[in-house]
């Protein structure tokens, strides 16, 4: 009922209401004006002003295929015509130098207005090097770390003509069915700030103007991690108090260390899409946070208003969306197509138009295209800064400080190098799976195996057997493994999901391994040989039977291009294993949505009370396997008295914890040393930790 009146009424108050928010706008945050971009923006036709505000897909420097919907491609032609008239102000997910001074070239010396084209893409984790996924990074504990390869994937995206990336992911993913938990930093509010914020300055550096600098792009605003059932794209309801303390901090710390772009989401909340919220994205993003960017809309997400049952079609769309303050369209066209209809219909004020592109120039002007439209696009750097060894070098580092160590009986790690090892499993030796999704521009060839790895390391008495495939029965694969674990000294079981599992759209319904690898995995433990399992994965796992219980069992998520290596350096033990887990194992899948720091209920489970009426399922404790924050290593560390410096935490104050750690096992090893605390009795209840 509600909505069925909805639009009828925004439709007619609309131009009445426009100016008035319009004029709310102005007195928030907003770009400084600039005599230059002003200069432009009077001189800019309505359809110019759509063309900044359109971003398309950059067929001529050949996108790669299968990372969005299939779109009507245009032609190169089409598209370079479009550049010409100055009917698109940014391209996405190409790359290349020549081509992208060509682009470049035509936009200004070609084009009436002269305007350089922003070039966009998706480096989530590196470009040519790849790095592991982003929730794997988050496992280092070690936002450092994240700086450094954001740094790396800038200096490489920029050598090869990308200005700008859609990264850093920082939607919170409490919920391990949504396939996109992959790409941020887990579960946890204060990780995902600390990763957000690294990101971003690693991303843009010091300096915005720098040849090397990429802009960065927080993403999705917002809640998107938080859709109904872990679906993606699916609605969200929650509650403001959830949307503050959980949702939009990462966020304002991505924006507090300069991200100077944002996109907004696909997902609903409560009842309003967020690409087509005025008070996401307007009040409380450029209100409240005095956010100082230009905001990009999540691919055709202005045009999937319609299909929300949000807007009537085409130009309301395109209305509701620029006018909530999604300044830049990703992909329909719709902006283009529509803003100088309605401009001209007087549905939309020009000024809404204006203050939108000022946005989007503002942001061209801080990268420093104006002066030096060519930025980016240097074929010696193009030849000198990509794939380097020293880029190399940081992807073993930090694929080797993103593996956690689960559970490790009677030491079963490391292996002595000289044992006769059975490698077994669909992931043991293969190439297509190491990357992880959002890979766009790295190359197969030069990633390195788990038994390429084992065999740089000096292992010379290895067996390999696949035993399975990801999601299928491979015919004989349980017998040759089983086979070639009787021969063995030990087992290296590599299995999990293949890297197509999680990502957009790749949500599931159980989060176990695969029934065929099970399957592999308890005929191989059958063996009793010890076992180790390597479960690559793109969210936490809910571990069953020999998967569960093997002798060690290691989180090794999609490590990128040096896997192999990383991987046989913790598993000989070359190095000690420091990851820790940025998102709870639970027992079972139904457990989901399960994070470590939910509130407590009236009825909690109480060690050494009754567990009738309590909070839990029937078949599962109300609790992890492997709660966030765990993770084992090769040494032991003892930590001495706890001291405080002061007796009480002040509400809006600070205390110092100081506690003497000490390494007291025999190897080096890295420790993430970790404090939690609860406020227990608070006018809001509060988490348990
Ligand atoms: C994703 C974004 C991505 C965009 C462009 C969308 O489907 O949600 O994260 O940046 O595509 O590839």
């Amino acid at each position: 009922m509600f909505r069925s009146t909805g639009p009828r009424l925004t439709v007619s108050l609309f131009p009445l209401l426009l100016p008035l928010f319009f004029m709310t706008a102005l007195a928030r945050a907003e770009v400084p004006l600039d005599p230059h971009i002003e200069a432009l923006i009077s001189r800019m036709t309505s359809e110019e002003k759509a063309g900044q505000l359109t971003i398309l897909q950059d067929e001529f420097r050949n996108t790669p295929p299968g990372v969005n919907p299939e779109f009507k491609r245009r032609q190169i032609s089409e598209l370079l015509a479009d550049v010409r008239a100055g009917k698109v102000g940014a391209l996405f997910n190409g790359q290349g130098v020549t081509l992208g001074r060509e682009a470049q070239r035509i936009a200004i010396e070609e084009s009436r207005l002269k305007i350089p084209l922003l070039f966009g893409a998706d480096v989530i984790h590196g470009f040519r090097t790849v790095f592991p996924i982003p929730l794997a990074e988050a496992a280092s504990f070690e936002p450092e770390l994240a700086r450094r390869t954001a740094r790396v994937a800038a200096i490489e995206a920029t050598a090869a003509g990308i200005h700008w990336t859609f990264a850093p992911m920082v939607d919170i993913a409490r919920d391990q069915r949504w396939g996109r938990v992959a790409e941020g930093a887990g579960e946890d509010v204060y990780l995902g700030k600390l990763f957000a914020a690294a990101r971003v300055r690693g991303f843009q550096g010091d300096d915005l103007r720098a040849e090397d600098s990429l802009l960065a792009t927080p993403k999705h605003f917002a809640a998107y991690g938080a859709v109904t059932g872990g679906m993606d794209y699916n609605t969200v309801e929650i509650s403001q108090q959830t949307l503050r303390e959980v949702h939009f901090p990462p966020f304002q710390a991505a924006f507090a260390a300069g991200a100077l772009t944002a996109m907004s989401a696909f997902n609903d909340i409560n009842g309003v899409p967020a690409s087509g919220s005025y008070w996401l994205q307007t009040q409380v993003l450029r209100g409240e946070w005095n956010f100082r960017g230009f905001v990009v809309g999540d691919y055709t997400a202005d045009l999937e208003l319609i299909r929300h049952g949000y807007a009537a079609n085409g130009s309301d769309a395109a209305r509701i969306a620029l006018a909530a303050g999604v300044d830049m369209s990703m992909h329909s066209g719709l902006y283009i197509s529509e803003l100088p209809k309605l401009v001209a219909a007087g549905e939309l004020p020009m000024a809404v138009l204006d203050q939108a592109v000022r946005r989007v120039l503002y942001v061209k002007k801080a990268l420093g295209l104006f002066e030096n439209p060519y930025r980016s696009l240097d074929a010696n750097r193009e030849a000198n800064q990509i794939g380097l060894p020293a880029h190399r070098d940081l992807a073993r580092e930090a694929a080797r400080k993103s593996v956690v160590l689960l559970r490790n009986e009677r030491n079963l790690l490391p292996l002595d190098k000289a044992a006769h090892i059975a490698l077994i499993g669909p992931l043991g030796d293969d190439r297509k799976n190491l990357f992880g999704p959002w890979t766009l521009f790295g190359l197969d060839e030069n990633s390195v195996t788990l038994k390429q790895g084992l065999i740089n390391a000096g292992v010379t008495r290895l067996s390999v057997e696949q035993g399975s495939e990801i999601e299928t029965a491979l015919e004989g694969g349980i017998e040759a493994a089983v086979a070639a674990a009787k021969n063995a000294d030990v087992v290296v079981l590599a299995l999990g999901e293949g890297e197509r599992m999680s990502g957009e759209a790749q949500s599931r319904t159980s989060i176990e391994i695969p029934a065929p690898q099970q399957a592999l995995a308890e005929a191989v433990a059958a063996t009793g040989k010890p076992l180790v399992v390597l479960l690559s994965s793109g969210r936490a796992l809910a571990l069953k039977g020999a998967l569960r219980d093997a002798d060690a069992v290691v989180a090794n998520w999609f490590l990128g291009g040096e896997a192999g290596n990383a991987l046989a350096d913790i598993l000989l033990g070359t190095h000690s294993p420091s990851g820790r887990l940025p998102v709870s194992f639970p027992f079972e899948s139904g457990q989901q949505p399960y994070f470590y720091n939910h509130r407590s209920t009236g009825r909690p489970v109480v060690p050494g009370e009754t567990t009738e009426f309590k909070t839990q399922y029937r078949e599962a404790r109300n609790a992890a396997l492997y709660s966030f924050g765990h993770g084992l290593t090769y040494t032991t560390f003892t930590y001495g008295e706890v001291t405080l410096s002061a007796p009480s935490l002040p509400w809006d104050g600070g205390l110092q914890v100081s506690a003497r750690i000490t390494n007291t096992g025999a190897r080096d090893g890295e420790e993430v040393v970790q404090l939690y605390i609860r406020d227990r009795v608070a006018s809001i209840t509060r988490p348990v930790r």
